[in-house]
């Protein structure tokens, strides 16, 4: 009878919380500094309330008012999930292991994942399910902390089973840490991001978008992508007395007109920088407007910086919305990651092939200040 009700139950249990990947986990710092919010689908952070220069909180990271919508966004802007297997793009969806320049797509060493990017020439973000539209788990939870799990079953068609687990911890001063760590049964490629779209003024103030927003990054060098479908040509160009040069602190607006055109009348950035790793907060962006300083630690070799010139979506109600929407540089995201597409750009000396005798491991630090 015993087992009966409890299987009776769990069933139950199971039929009312069909929503169960958007049950949010709130993780808070003993010292009330900054408040996390996330939900298992995709490993999202949904909310992020940091103190601005008043002792205000403000939620600095864009979202949906209903989580659920990042199941069914059409725009899928990705906001602020775990991208992978393989974040960024891969040239025709294709790579080869050990890998290639132009891998032959007949090779029985040739891989194919669905293209969803570029009018089907590009993979983008891990196929058409990446990670950031999967159901991950909740494998461990604190006051601060949460751990979520997805096991990867070769997921859009990538060689064998990935477990990955991203842990995510706020502490006192205004910190949140991303830890993510992968483990492949098979030889395959692997390179994750953290999505996040930042606006650090939090739609207050009168403003619409991040063009006044300052920027510091340490890289001396962006890699050169096709105009046709964003993928590197494997050249590096130098950043100096060109719009990519962040190395001194300047605004986005700064050099906006002169930025690279990454469409037809577009204007902002949607480029790998590769960092020099010569400091040890490589990232910072700040706004005088909230006062919000954001310091970026990260173990990665580049970061991708895109200033959302694709987006559309429906504002939170705390960002005005959601008759208001977020638009073309609303916010910028910047991604910690590897170099994109090294998997078929084999001049840039990159190894991103994990396998059983070798993990994955992605770690960024987020602190808040203020100015
Ligand atoms: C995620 O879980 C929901 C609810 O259980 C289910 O309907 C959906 O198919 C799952 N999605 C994926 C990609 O597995
Ligand atoms: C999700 O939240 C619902 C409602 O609070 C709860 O019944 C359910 O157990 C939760 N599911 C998980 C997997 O945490
Ligand atoms: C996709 O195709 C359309 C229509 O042919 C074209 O205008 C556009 O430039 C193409 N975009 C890319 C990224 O190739
Ligand atoms: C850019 O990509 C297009 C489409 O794949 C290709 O036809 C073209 O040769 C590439 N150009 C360069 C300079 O690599
Ligand atoms: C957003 O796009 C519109 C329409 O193309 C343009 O007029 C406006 O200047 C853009 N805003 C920014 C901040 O780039």
């Amino acid at each position: 009878m015993r087992v009966q009700a409890l299987t009776f139950f769990a069933i139950f249990a199971t039929a009312l919380s069909a929503d169960w990947p958007f049950n949010v986990t709130e993780l808070q710092a003993p010292d009330g500094s900054i408040t996390a919010k996330f939900v298992p689908f995709g490993s999202t952070l949904t909310e992020l309330w940091v103190k601005d220069k008043d002792g205000k909180a403000r939620d600095v990271v864009l979202g949906y008012d209903d989580n659920t919508q990042l199941r069914d966004d059409p725009g899928h802007p990705v906001f602020n999930a775990v991208a992978g297997r393989y974040a960024g793009r891969i040239n025709g969806g294709l790579f080869s292991i050990p890998i290639s320049k132009a891998p032959d797509p007949t090779a029985a060493n040739t891989w194919h994942i669905p293209t969803n990017d570029a009018n089907g020439t590009v993979t983008l973000h891990g196929g058409i399910i990446g990670w950031d539209r999967r159901n991950w788990t909740v494998a461990a939870q604190t006051p601060t902390s949460v751990t979520f799990e997805h096991i990867d079953p070769a997921d859009e068609g990538f060689p064998g089973i990935v477990t990955v687990q991203a842990h995510h911890e706020v502490t006192n001063g205004g910190v949140l840490r991303s830890t993510i760590r992968a483990k492949a049964t098979q030889l395959t490629p692997i390179m994750i991001t953290q999505h996040i779209y930042w606006n650090l003024d939090a739609f207050q103030d009168g403003t619409d978008n991040i063009l006044e927003h300052k920027l510091k990054l340490d890289s001396s060098t962006v890699l050169a992508l096709n105009e046709t479908n964003s993928i590197p040509t494997g050249k590096l160009i130098d950043v100096t007395n060109t719009p990519y040069d962040f190395r001194t602190e300047r605004t986005f607006g700064s050099k906006w007109n002169d930025t690279p055109k990454i469409c037809p009348g577009c204007y902002g950035y949607n480029s790998g920088f590769v960092l020099d790793k010569k400091i040890d907060t490589p990232i910072t962006l700040s706004s005088k407007k909230s006062g919000i300083k954001l310091s970026i630690q990260t173990d990665q070799a580049a970061a991708v910086v895109y200033t959302a010139w694709w987006l559309n979506a429906p504002r939170k109600a705390v960002h005005g919305g959601p008759s208001k929407s977020y638009l073309n540089s609303s916010a910028v995201a910047i991604e910690q990651q590897g170099y994109i597409d090294a998997i078929n750009t084999p001049e840039f000396h990159q190894n991103q092939i994990y396998g059983p005798s070798k993990d994955y491991e992605w770690q960024s630090v987020y602190k808040f200040s203020t100015l």
